[in-house]
């Protein structure tokens, strides 16, 4: 076959190179046609169109072409010709075809369309063929590069954190153990406890739930830093909104308080779903069609919409005051439900809510402590649809009222000694959140499932990929 670079779809729709040799590489979608001509959708994943081969069947072999199936994957020498059919511009006229790779349709598990979303969970390995994952698969790239650019453009600096850490002083949720230790036979110390120091680092380890910790370190240094990376989480919560193996975005920075952090949040995931509407389209509008089609409506509103902020304490009032039957009943004090939440955001206020000043007592050790002695500097930021989709503070920066806090928690200080130093050696106001990549991708695609927006989910029971 003639060696012609290969052009992608995405690119060959739009092109205007009518006339032209041109090399096209992908997977059948659909084969159709009759005795004398045959067309093929072609899809390379660069975009969710694929584009149409016609194939006159006299001028090629009649065993390579009963191969083309859906599934298989060829590479197409051909011209590239204004379309004559409905539904697509351009097409391209066969002249010669590779076949790198068969798909028998009696086994090949996407033979057919319209599969359930469940069923695609267990052939991860293969749903990536889909329109559906094709979809979220580049709107989640798209997600992660405009985070990047977020940050870089405002003068934030990219730190990666440990994805192994020391200390399990971060209280977000139960750890991951990370060991090199036999786990039949570990070395055992005379008081019949595993000996650690024998272990691959000497001491303890799992995998972090959270960069924050380093992030602080990093702010304190550069004022401006966020992680991006994965957290673990060895919950056993099977909801449609937790992994065991999550992203998260955590911005810190030096010099902010609480409403800077607010304003942060709020423009930044504003320019998020932004950058979705503008450069998105095509996949949002199937998702769109297919799942939601509230989606696109959805994602401008937030993006012309101004959060509404208001404290924890105002919103259990109209939680109580709501004539609204809720399955877990509300009292100052408790922790919001996703369906508190989501009351909240869907109907009272009908838009994202920032909720701050939360009891001391449900958050994390590190928040600011209010002079009221009885709430922290926190915020949680509540979407339609998904809930919780940031959680962050200001950070209590006094190095006195932070060790007291660690101390009634009973957190063992000598794990958090290097934390407790930047308290100690030029302190600074400062605050920050955390995104869960994951919940953002949920709200962008008007997925309903979690595991729908990772490539390879882990849940309880489930690393089969
Ligand atoms: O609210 P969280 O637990 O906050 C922290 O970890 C802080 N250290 C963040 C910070 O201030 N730097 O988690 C932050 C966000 C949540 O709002 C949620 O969006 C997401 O992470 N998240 C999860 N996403 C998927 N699966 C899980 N199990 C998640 N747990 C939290
Ligand atoms: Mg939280």
């Amino acid at each position: 076959m003639e060696n012609i670079k290969q052009t992608k779809v995405k690119k060959l729709l739009v092109s205007q190179a009518i006339g032209s040799m041109v090399n096209a590489k992908g997977w059948v979608r659909t084969k159709r046609g009759n005795k004398s001509v045959a067309f093929v959708a072609l899809n390379d994943g660069s975009i969710i169109h694929n584009i149409q081969i016609v194939i006159d069947v006299v001028n090629f072999d009649e065993e390579i072409l009963k191969l083309i199936t859906t599934g298989s994957c060829i590479s197409v020498n051909g011209v590239l010709v204004k379309s004559q059919g409905q539904g697509q511009s351009v097409e391209i006229q066969a002249k010669e075809i590779e076949l790198y790779g068969t798909a028998d349709p009696e086994t090949y598990p996407l033979q057919k369309k319209g599969h359930s979303l469940e069923f695609l969970r267990e052939i991860a390995h293969l749903r990536p063929r889909t329109n559906t994952f094709g979809a979220v698969l580049r709107i989640r790239h798209a997600m992660a590069f405009a985070i990047h650019k977020y940050f870089n453009d405002h003068g934030f600096y990219y730190l990666h954190a440990p994805i192994i850490t020391g200390s399990d002083a971060e209280g977000a949720g139960e750890m991951f153990k990370v060991t090199t230790l036999d786990a039949k036979y570990p070395p055992i110390k005379v008081d019949g406890s595993v000996d650690y120091e024998e272990d691959f680092f000497g001491k303890p380890t799992n995998l972090t739930v959270s960069g924050q910790l380093e992030a602080e370190l990093g702010a304190l240094a550069l004022s401006l830093v966020y992680t991006f990376g994965p957290t673990f989480r060895a919950e056993n919560s099977n909801t449609a909104r937790h992994l065991a193996e999550f992203w998260m975005i955590e911005p810190e920075m030096a010099f902010y308080d609480i409403t800077n952090n607010m304003d942060l949040a709020e423009d930044s995931l504003k320019y998020f779903i932004n950058y979705a509407l503008e450069n998105c389209i095509d996949d949002l509008e199937f998702l769109n069609k297919m799942y939601d089609n509230g989606l696109i409506e959805r994602l401008k509103s937030i993006v012309n919409n101004t959060f509404e902020r208001l404290t924890y304490t105002e919103a259990v009032s109209i939680l109580e005051n709501s004539k609204h039957k809720f399955e877990f009943p509300v009292k100052w004090g408790i922790d919001l439900q996703s369906e508190h939440e989501r009351y909240l955001v869907e109907n009272h206020f009908k838009k994202p809510v920032i909720l701050t000043d939360y009891p001391k007592a449900i958050k994390a050790f590190y928040m600011k402590q209010n002079d009221d002695g009885k709430t922290v500097r926190a915020m949680d930021v509540l979407f339609p649809q998904i809930g919780e989709v940031i959680g962050g503070s200001q950070r209590e920066e006094n190095y006195e009222k932070l060790n007291s806090r660690i101390k009634e928690l009973k957190i063992n200080e000598k794990d958090l000694w290097w934390y407790l130093e930047t308290r100690k050696f030029g302190t600074a106001p400062h605050s920050g959140f955390g995104l869960g990549f994951e919940r953002l991708i949920l709200f962008v695609t008007g997925m309903g499932n979690i595991r729908d927006v990772i490539p390879f989910p882990r849940t309880p029971k489930n690393a089969e990929f």
